[in-house]
């Protein structure tokens, strides 16, 4: 399929795309050097090589640090892009789409989404050469330091969803009577999956899954860990009053009224999620929420973006839906190669898992060290259940070429390579796409009026096949975004001319988001 409309491109000086092109990834770039310069540096300290291997180590690492920083070089000259020259297994489509769509083409000239999408699959190649290095992630050290940095705010979530709470303050019903056995999670979606409570746990939950999305780290060059902290702080535990969108008086997440005293009952300030709200400049959750409900033991498609605290999120929705019954399997979508920076392996999944429900799986100190020992339970609890799901097949982690092709989600019922990942993902019930990325791949990175619907500019995927047929078996579809680039789509009209007065960078400072359904 042929763009339906002109790409984002960095040869446009006034983009977000150059911005990119010109200041993001050549410092994206150097911290891989720096990554790879530092793991050069342990190997003596690692007793598990023997000398010859770190030798050999050693001059590898030399070699990529040298590949890299030519990369880099490529890049800031706008030299004309080269043929990949691994023997990774997409290396024959990588090949084709070059010599087919791009030949003589390069880094400003081509789309911005190639041109990206291709800096990543020349650093995989840098690795890939090697033979001790091939599975060498150089964004893992800044994912992980990232994710500790949001110690408090995921230890805040795994405490309110795993502690037990009284029932009746959280339903409403008579405070004394404590039930003291259930979470405020289990208190919300007791009543089933048509309840109040199992509709205000989705709404909370889904908008964290949302602001997970900001704190991503290809877009903080330097991530700021006050900042990122500041932002989780903000999106989830800072409540300044007790009527919240749950009627009781009680959120997931924002405290009950017993826990913030008489002055956060007394104060009817909007809470942080519900100022949030109004930054969700198109906003489908009661579609989704229409979808959602209507679905029992089902099957849902995460298409993860983040690891660290967006990862997090992700699963605390996934629980949720399992647990509210609406899910009885969910599939997440994980990269097969280092991506964006800070896009989920399925290593980090696993990984991400082991901090939580073993507390110190790297052997040395446990990674999340509350002082509190209900909330250091808390955590270990709500990892053993996610490693449950995983190990009864109720969560899976898979992951596919596809997602770190060249190709835009347009081609996914179409595309050879991906017939066997579209066939599976045609099973599910409904696909929640996580991301700036995804999102760019769903509406073909096109400079789309901002007022086309969500349906049109994803195409196929929206039901329009290209001769005005109709894609089969595509489920209902979602997209949470946080805007990091130019192209929005969906918007009533005048959103866009507002936005411009209100916030200039409005489409690209990860600070406004949109929900579309499909
Ligand atoms: O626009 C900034 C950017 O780095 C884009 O290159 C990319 O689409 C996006 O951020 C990555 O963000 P996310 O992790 O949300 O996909
Ligand atoms: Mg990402």
């Amino acid at each position: 399929a042929h763009p339906p409309q002109k790409m984002l491109s960095g040869s446009n000086k006034e983009s977000f795309g150059y911005a990119t092109l010109q200041s993001r990834l050549p410092v994206i770039v150097s911290k891989i050097v720096d990554d790879v310069y530092r793991a050069y540096n342990g190997l003596d300290a690692d007793p598990s090589l023997d000398d010859s291997t770190k030798k050999q180590k050693e001059q590898e690492a030399k070699k990529i640090i040298e590949t890299i920083g030519a990369l880099r070089y490529e890049l800031q000259r706008d030299k004309p892009f080269r043929p990949l020259t691994d023997s990774y297994p997409d290396v024959k489509e990588w090949n084709q789409a070059l010599e087919t769509f791009y030949s003589g083409s390069s880094w400003y000239k081509a789309s911005w989404l190639f041109s990206e999408c291709y800096l990543y699959r020349r650093i995989k190649e840098a690795f890939e050469l090697s033979e001790h290095w091939k599975d060498y992630d150089p964004f893992f050290r800044q994912k992980s330091i990232v994710f500790k940095s949001s110690q408090k705010a995921v230890v805040a979530i795994a405490a309110r969803l795993m502690s037990p709470v009284s029932a009746g303050s959280a339903s409403g019903q008579d405070p004394l009577q404590d039930v003291n056995q259930l979470s405020s999670l289990d208190v919300l979606i007791s009543q089933g999956p048509d309840s109040k409570g199992t509709q205000e746990a989705f709404y909370e939950l889904a908008q964290i899954c949302l602001w997970g999305n900001a704190t991503d780290l290809s877009l903080l060059d330097n991530p700021d860990l006050a900042k990122v902290e500041e932002l989780q702080r903000r999106m989830l535990m800072e409540k300044s009053s007790s009527s919240s969108s749950l009627g009781s008086g009680e959120t997931l997440l924002g405290g009950s009224p017993d826990q913030q005293g008489a002055e956060g009952i007394a104060n009817d300030e909007p809470t942080e999620l519900e100022k949030h709200a109004e930054m969700i400049l198109t906003n489908d959750l009661d579609k989704l929420w229409g979808k959602v409900k209507s679905l029992r033991n089902a099957r849902v498609d995460i298409i993860l973006d983040n690891a660290g605290f967006e990862l997090y999120v992700d699963l605390v929705f996934a629980d949720y839906l399992v647990r509210a019954g609406f899910a009885s399997e969910v599939v997440f979508h994980a990269k097969r190669i280092p991506w964006f920076v800070s896009d989920v392996l399925p290593f980090d999944f696993d990984w991400t898992l082991r901090q939580l429900y073993t507390g110190n799986a790297d052997g040395l100190e446990a990674f999340f060290d509350p002082e509190d020992p209900a909330e250091q339970k808390a955590i270990k609890d709500l990892g053993s259940r996610w490693r449950t799901y995983v190990s009864n097949g109720t969560w899976r982690v898979t992951s596919h070429d596809f997602w770190t092709s060249c190709y835009a989600f347009y081609h996914l019922p179409t595309l050879p390579t991906a017939a066997d990942l579209f066939g599976d993902m045609q099973k599910s019930d409904l696909w929640i796409f996580k991301g700036d990325l995804n999102y760019r791949k769903l509406v073909y990175d096109c400079l789309w009026p901002t007022t086309t619907t969500f349906e049109e500019a994803i195409g196929p995927l929206g039901g329009k096949a290209p001769a005005g047929r109709k894609a089969a078996g595509v489920p209902s579809l979602v997209s949470f975004r946080t805007c990091k680039a130019d192209v929005v789509v969906g918007l009533a009209p005048g959103v866009a001319e507002a936005m411009d007065i209100k916030a200039k960078d409005w489409m690209v400072s990860g600070e406004y988001a949109v929900i579309s359904f499909s």
